[in-house]
């Protein structure tokens, strides 16, 4: 009988290992935190068990335990209560986000700190940009986002994430941040990013929701495929540096798609939601969590992610840690 025998390279775990494709590495990890406004808070996220909202004085000693796993980026969300129609604190000077980049840059100065530059959480509406007529007027709010950014920078964000979805962000962000002088800054474009329910749990711990409506208008429609092939392509010709797709696991697809038509670093975003469901899961004792989450993170790498963006980032620097 002729057949192959595919089961000779699975048949230790040396053997295994010696001819896997994929690896996870702390160096691919980006890890979101959230900082909010007061003095010694630490908020459970309560849909998001293992995330905090914190504040400034208790943000370095937060961020020393990811710097000690091994972590070297991360990204800040801010959770403010003063909000104004046009998010004004999302561009001032001494916004809660630019306050915790001089911090904690000035403690860990090699540690990445990308920026999401966005106005959602600072508008008390909640959407994405400035309102017009019930809609999110796209040049109007360009103008706001090149500000947020370039006081992004000025504060010391080494990486600058928009994910606003304006159209045209990249080109203007890009000519911003020229113009003050930040030629070096990079920009990680959330080039494709989808309207997608998957954000539920995150906007409880940005307090980000839409006040009305839906992000649709902006965000793209899940069931679109080669609307991401003209979002990526776009955005690198605007100057891009890193484009990411959001979410991640329902989109696998579109990560590989990605990977295989754009020559840049290809960012996925392992969601609020797709940790929610883990460790929803795992708390009922459903599911296996740590063996779990490597298979999916794994999963993205394997679908051409470069880096992930990921709330387990410190769980599984510590996993990794202890396995070697
Ligand atoms: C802000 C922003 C969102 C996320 C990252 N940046 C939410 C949204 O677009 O509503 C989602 C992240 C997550 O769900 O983990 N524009
Ligand atoms: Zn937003």
């Amino acid at each position: 009988m002729e057949f192959k025998r595919h089961r000779r390279l699975r048949s230790s775990t040396s053997m295994r290992s010696l001819v896997r494709e994929n690896h996870l590495r702390v160096d691919d990890f980006i890890y979101p935190m959230f900082v909010i406004e007061g003095e010694n808070i630490k908020n459970e996220v309560p849909s998001m068990p293992g995330v905090y909202q914190v504040s400034m004085d208790l943000l370095v000693d937060e961020v020393r335990e990811a710097y000690e796993l091994g972590i070297r980026a991360i990204m800040f969300f801010g959770v403010i209560t003063a909000k104004d129609e046009i998010g004004t604190g999302a561009f001032v000077d001494d916004g809660i986000v630019q306050e915790a980049t001089r911090k904690v840059k000035k403690e860990f100065p090699d540690l990445l700190i990308v920026a999401d530059t966005c106005l959602c959480e600072y508008t008390d509406h909640g959407h994405c940009g400035v309102i017009h007529n019930h809609d999110v007027d796209n040049d109007e709010s360009l103008i706001l986002l090149a500000k947020t950014a370039v006081s992004q920078a000025k504060a010391g964000a080494d990486i600058i994430a928009p994910s606003n979805m304006m159209d045209g962000f990249v080109a203007v962000i890009r000519q911003a941040l020229d113009e003050a002088g930040y030629t070096n800054i990079p920009i990680m474009s959330y080039a494709v990013k989808y309207a997608s329910s998957f954000y539920g749990p995150f906007r409880d711990a940005a307090d980000s929701a839409p006040q009305f409506g839906d992000r649709k208008t902006y965000q793209m429609d899940p069931a679109n495929r080669l609307e991401a092939l003209r979002e990526a392509e776009s955005d690198i010709e605007e100057g891009a540096d890193f484009i990411m797709v959001k979410p991640a696991l329902s989109f696998l697809d579109i990560v590989r798609d990605v990977r295989n038509n754009c020559d840049v670093p290809v960012v996925a975003y392992n969601v609020s939601g797709e940790y929610a469901m883990i460790k929803a899961a795992s708390q009922n004792g459903w599911i296996n969590e740590k063996e779990l989450v490597l298979e999916m993170l794994t999963s993205m790498k394997r679908a051409g992610a470069d880096i992930i963006l990921t709330y387990f980032a410190k769980d599984v620097a510590a996993w990794l840690n202890e396995d070697n």
